[in-house]
C-alpha cells in the first residue's frame, strides 16, 4: 500500500474504507440480481446479460490522486476518487439500459449524484456506455456510511469494443496511430449498427410471439 499515512491507526482506517467500498459493491450488486429475477418472473427475460464487480486497487487510486495534483490520503481518496467501486451491468439490447438504470433510480435508499450519457453523447472516439455516479448507505455496527459507486451499464457489443480500445490504449500509452484509432471508431459505427439492428429483429420476434403464433 502506497497511500501515505499519518498515524499507525490510519492503517485501521484504510482496511477500513476497503471494507466499506467492498459493502457497497456488494449491496449495488445484490440489488441488480434482484431487480433481474424480478424482471425475469414478470417479463419472462432477463435485461441484465452479466455484472462485473471491481475495487480500484491501491496503486491506480494514487496514479490518480497525483494525476489531479492530490496529496495520497485516505481524505483525498474518498472524496477525490469516485469510481474506487465500480460495476458493470452488460446488457443484451439497447432498450435494457435505460430500464436498468431507471429501476436503479427508483431504489429508495441510493442517491444518483450523477450522470454521464454517453449513448446520448458518445465520445470523439465512439465510446458508448450509460454512468451512474450513486451513493448507497452501508451499515456498519455504529453508524451508517453514504458510499459512492461508479455504475456502468452498456450492451455486449459496446463492451466488446470498450475492451479492446482499452486494450489499444494501453498497448500504446494512450497514444495509438491515427489509422488505428479511426479503425477503432469505424468499428464503433459497427457496434451501433449492429446493436439498433439486434434491438429491432429482436422486436420483430417479440411481436410474433404475442401475436398468432
Ligand atoms: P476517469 O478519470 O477515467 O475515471 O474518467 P472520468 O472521471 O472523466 O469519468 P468517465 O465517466 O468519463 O469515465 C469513467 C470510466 O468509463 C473509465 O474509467 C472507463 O472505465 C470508462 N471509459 C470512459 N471513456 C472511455 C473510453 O473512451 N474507452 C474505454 N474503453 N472506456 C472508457
Ligand atoms: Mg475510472
Amino acid at each position: 500500500m502506497e497511500l501515505r499515512v499519518e498515524r499507525e491507526s490510519e492503517v485501521d482506517n484504510w482496511q477500513e474504507v476497503i471494507l466499506i467500498y467492498n459493502a457497497a459493491l456488494k449491496q449495488i450488486n445484490m440489488k441488480l440480481e434482484i431487480l433481474n429475477d424480478e424482471f425475469q418472473r414478470v417479463h419472462r427475460y432477463n435485461p441484465i446479460e452479466h455484472i462485473k464487480c471491481r475495487l480500484k486497487s491501491s496503486e491506480s487510486i494514487v496514479k490518480k490522486l497525483k494525476k489531479h495534483g492530490y496529496e495520497s490520503t485516505i481524505a483525498n481518496m474518498v472524496n477525490r476518487v469516485n469510481d474506487i467501486a465500480g460495476i458493470r451491468v452488460i446488457c443484451s439490447f439497447t432498450s435494457d439500459i435505460h430500464r436498468i438504470a431507471d429501476m436503479i433510480s427508483r431504489q429508495a435508499d441510493i442517491r444518483i449524484l450523477g450522470v454521464k450519457d454517453y449513448l446520448k453523447n458518445p465520445k470523439a472516439n465512439g465510446y458508448k456506455s450509460y454512468h451512474m455516479l450513486v451513493s448507497v448507505p452501508v451499515y456498519l455496527s455504529d453508524r451508517i456510511v453514504d458510499t459512492k459507486v461508479e455504475i456502468q451499464i452498456r450492451t455486449v457489443a459496446m463492451d466488446f469494443w470498450a475492451s479492446l480500445e482499452h486494450k489499444i490504449q494501453y498497448k500504446f500509452e494512450g497514444n495509438a496511430p491515427d489509422s488505428i484509432e479511426a479503425e477503432l471508431t469505424e468499428c464503433a459505427r459497427m457496434v451501433s449498427e449492429l446493436d439498433s439492428k439486434m434491438l429491432s429483429l429482436n422486436n420483430e420476434i417479440l411481436a410474433l410471439e404475442d401475436g398468432d403464433y
